[in-house]
């Protein structure tokens, strides 16, 4: 099994490319079940996600294959074959083929992706998204039996906003039967990115970045080609890479309108962020002030970027509060950050943060993609030797971070182990 091993204190200086957006990919890649024929896609990242996508397509009979960036599709062939517990117990994303399969083909098997590592994640909001557009749901021995040929439009009014029921709603409700209106729906970039490509296949959506979207069902749809949206998430990281290790970076490939929550609460902690040619630009303060913050669906603070934030803080000057409203269990992170020397208290969905003023390089384990990026920036600015083991969670959704790293000067080495 692979692990990072890190020799913290090096200052990161240079420029870092940022990659497309796994979580924008991972529901457009399944759009293709929605429609035959060649779909090509550009600035697909390198992650282990998105291989586990395609190998769940192949099972569903449609084909990819990649050069570089580049990924083509065929789902000429593509058939409602269940989706397997193996692949989707490793990604929670698998759960986006139900949309498309149901409205394709009328009939879609996935199986229930079960708990994570930091709470229960529910999907009961995707499968009421389902029946309110004529769907029969049953559960068959752990696998979602969804039946209903064919949709037709309703109203979907969600009680709290999620991304993934937004996301399989609308690749549900574009092929129906007539007009869905789909309320408090989640306006993450990178709903907007798969709403964008489903229009670009011919759907009708009205509303695209607001909370309430308007689906006029079309009886089909084309292929089209789509380049992927930059990673708003793994550009966060990078934020906090420079300003934790006292750095100057310069992101490109970004999209900086997407990243407005982070950048302002990165400045609050003293950094210097500007726009710079076709990127942005951080320069480290010369001390990190504590802040309070408090995730949010978009667009304030990603759940996303608030164990990375977190780590930042372990080191400012003074006492900072994390009220994390998304996934109140999401602080997996928190017992080996402290093992580093971070002085963290949990109470519920708040975690006090006491500054010190430095960190020491450990044994830690990745338990989740975010928490595992955590551990890796806290590696960066400990004194002596970090070893982070599990990284495979790291890989799902971070492309060749070591190499990105060690291009701007972290001293990050992937080692295996027995
Ligand atoms: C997506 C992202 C994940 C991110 C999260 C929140 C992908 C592949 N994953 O996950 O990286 O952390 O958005 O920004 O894009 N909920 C229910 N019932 C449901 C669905 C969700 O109660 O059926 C709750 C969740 O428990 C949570 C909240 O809704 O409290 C938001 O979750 P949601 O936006 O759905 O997260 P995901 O789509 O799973």
């Amino acid at each position: 099994m692979d692990a990072l091993r890190i020799e913290g204190g090096a200052r990161l200086e240079g420029r870092v490319k940022i990659s497309g957006s796994k979580n924008a990919v991972l529901p457009i890649l399944c759009a293709t079940l929605l429609a035959p024929g060649n779909y090509r896609f550009d600035n697909v990242p390198l992650l282990r996600d998105v291989t586990t996508l395609c190998s769940l397509l192949r099972t569903l009979g449609v084909r990819s294959s990649r050069e570089g960036e580049t990924l083509l599709i065929d789902s000429t062939a593509a058939v409602p074959n269940e989706a397997h517990y193996d692949l989707v117990r490793t990604m929670r994303a698998s759960v986006y083929v139900l949309g498309p399969l149901l409205a394709r083909f009328g009939h879609a098997r996935v199986s229930l992706p079960g708990g994570c590592a930091w709470g229960p994640r529910p999907i009961d909001l995707h499968l009421k998204a389902m029946e309110a557009l004529g769907a029969t749901i049953r559960l068959d021995h752990g696998t979602i039996d969804a039946a209903g040929a064919p949709l037709h439009g309703g109203e979907i009014d969600f009680p709290i906003s999620s991304v993934g029921a937004t996301g399989n709603a609308v690749m549900a409700a574009v092929l129906a039967e007539g007009e869905t209106v789909i309320r408090n729906a989640a306006r993450e970039p990178e709903i907007n990115a798969v709403c964008d490509f489903l229009t670009d296949m011919g759907a009708k959506i009205k509303g695209i970045g607001e909370s309430e979207l308007t689906i006029e069902g079309v009886s089909e749809l084309h292929p089209a080609d789509h380049v992927v949206i930059p990673d708003r998430i793994e550009a966060g990281t990078y934020l906090v890479a420079g300003a934790i290790t006292g750095g100057d970076l310069h992101l490109q490939g970004i999209e900086e309108s997407h990243l407005t929550a982070t950048i302002e609460a990165i400045q609050r902690t003293g950094s210097q962020i500007e726009t710079e040619g076709e990127g942005i630009r951080i320069r480290a303060g010369s001390e990190i002030s504590p802040v309070r913050f408090e995730t949010r669906p978009y667009p304030g603070f990603a759940t996303d970027m608030q164990a990375q934030l977190m780590t930042l803080l372990l080191l400012a000057r003074g006492t900072s509060e994390i009220v994390e409203t998304i996934f109140p269990d999401r602080f997996k992170h928190v017992p080996e950050l402290a093992r580093m020397g971070g002085d963290i208290r949990v109470e519920g969905n708040r975690a006090v943060v006491e500054g010190v003023s430095s960190l020491t390089g450990a044994p830690v384990m990745a338990s989740d993609l975010r928490a595992s990026a955590a551990l890796v920036l806290a590696g960066l600015v400990a004194g002596g030797t970090t070893e982070v083991t599990r990284v495979y969670h790291i890989d799902r959704g971070y492309e060749r971070i070591e190499e990105k790293l060690a291009g701007l000067g972290a001293r990050i080495w992937r080692v295996t182990q027995a």
